[in-house]
């Protein structure tokens, strides 16, 4: 292995920011090299807070490209401007782990993919559930033969984001969020391509999809905060609806539903329901041909991904892949190629609201919404 310390330069001082600095700078082979923000005070409070020092500041993206020593760039902007933070990277020729969701339209999740195979960098998408240890459990055990052929898969996002969020003034809009699932429920759609596939490492690839949205938040100017349990008035409401509901067919034959749902009154959940030839798992709990004389669910006892907070989110693990994915010359199993699919699917539901009609995926050179 490799001995070179990676530089790294954190773009978009804010809430995961946080978690990304932690997370390299845990990690031996790499150091924070620099911090890029709109505002330089942002990138200081976010040095401070690490305990960072030897780490440069900057307002100017473009000249934090050029410091000195910086290998890798992780952004942490806001997704209206992941693309072009993503493919100004790619032609500095850095290595980058890109924020979800990844684009907000189709040509821009093209043009992204385009500059990354051009410069030949490594990438990975923030899906960093797929670093929970629930997540890591169910995926060994599919892998294990524990379920048998995993026919029908279930996802659920549920999350009333609001306007305690930072970033909610930049994504409640049609323009900067685009849609519920592409926001927060893209962990879903990843989730379900995850669990859909037999390998360890592997996603499938859905071949069709159909949607309907619904709920009651677009417009409303209501919302719930389950942080303090209230409903509050709001000046700034969601530009779309909060409730997504997809049925997808892979192209191994799975079948599967994934909701996004922004308006439940409720504590965060994502559930799972994961159904075989050979055995079930609903989130923690497992029924299996491998404990033939089980007479009830096995619970196993691990972290759930239950909690919204980014200090509960498995950064460490998606870092530390990323490292040793540069470090050994090989591809993530998480990298933008592989977020494509998920993506497409996304914007594919956008089409089914103004048709009625299923999509079929890989989108086509043509589509446009
Ligand atoms: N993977 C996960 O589980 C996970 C969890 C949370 C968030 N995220 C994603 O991470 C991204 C950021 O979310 P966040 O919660 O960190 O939001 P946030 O707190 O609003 O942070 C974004 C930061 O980016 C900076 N910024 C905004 N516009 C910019 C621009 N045009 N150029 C440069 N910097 C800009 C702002 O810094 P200033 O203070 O300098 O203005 C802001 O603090 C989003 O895409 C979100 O979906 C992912």
């Amino acid at each position: 292995m490799a001995e070179k310390e990676l530089g790294v330069l954190v773009h978009g001082a804010g809430v995961v920011s946080t978690q990304h600095i932690q997370a390299f700078n845990k990690n031996p082979h790499t150091r924070i090299a620099a911090i890029s923000s709109r505002k330089l005070a942002s990138c200081r409070a976010r040095a401070e807070e690490a305990g960072l020092r030897d780490v440069s500041f900057y307002d100017d993206y473009e000249k934090a490209l050029r410091h000195e020593g910086v290998d890798i760039v992780s952004v942490c902007t806001p997704q209206h401007v992941h693309a072009e933070n993503t493919i100004a990277a790619a032609e500095a020729g850095k290595h980058i782990v890109i924020e979800k969701p990844v684009a907000n339209s189709l040509n821009e999740l093209r043009m992204m993919r385009d500059a990354v195979r051009k410069a030949g960098v490594k990438t990975v998408v923030s899906f960093v559930l797929r670093w929970n240890p629930l997540f890591e459990t169910i995926k060994a055990m599919i892998a294990d033969d524990a379920l048998g052929r995993v026919y029908y898969v279930e996802t659920d996002y549920e999350h009333n984001i609001g306007s305690a969020w930072t970033g909610y003034q930049d994504t409640r809009t049609k323009t900067g969020g685009v849609s519920s699932m592409l926001i927060g429920g893209c962990h879903a759609v990843d989730a379900a391509r995850w669990f859909a596939a037999p390998g360890r490492y592997e996603t499938a690839d859905v071949t069709e999809v159909f949607a309907y949205s619904g709920g009651w938040r677009k417009g409303s100017n209501v919302e719930f905060n389950y942080i303090i349990n209230e409903f509050r008035r709001i000046e700034n409401p969601l530009e779309y609806d909060g409730l997504e509901v997809f049925i997808m067919k892979f192209d191994n034959g799975t079948v599967s539903k994934v909701s996004v749902n922004n308006d439940c009154v409720m504590p965060y959940k994502f559930p799972i329901k994961i159904f075989g030839n050979r055995g079930t798992i609903r989130d923690n709990r497992i029924w299996s041909h491998k404990f033939p004389g089980q007479k009830d669910w096995v619970e196993l006892p691990t972290i759930l991904p239950d909690s919204a907070s980014v200090e509960h989110h498995p950064f460490q693990g998606e870092m530390d892949h990323f490292v040793q994915c540069i470090l050994e010359d090989r591809e993530s199993h998480c990298n933008l190629e592989d977020a494509v699919n998920t993506h497409e699917i996304i914007f594919a539901a956008q089409r089914c609201y103004q048709t009625h009609q299923p999509v079929k995926l890989p989108l086509s050179q043509a589509f446009s919404l």
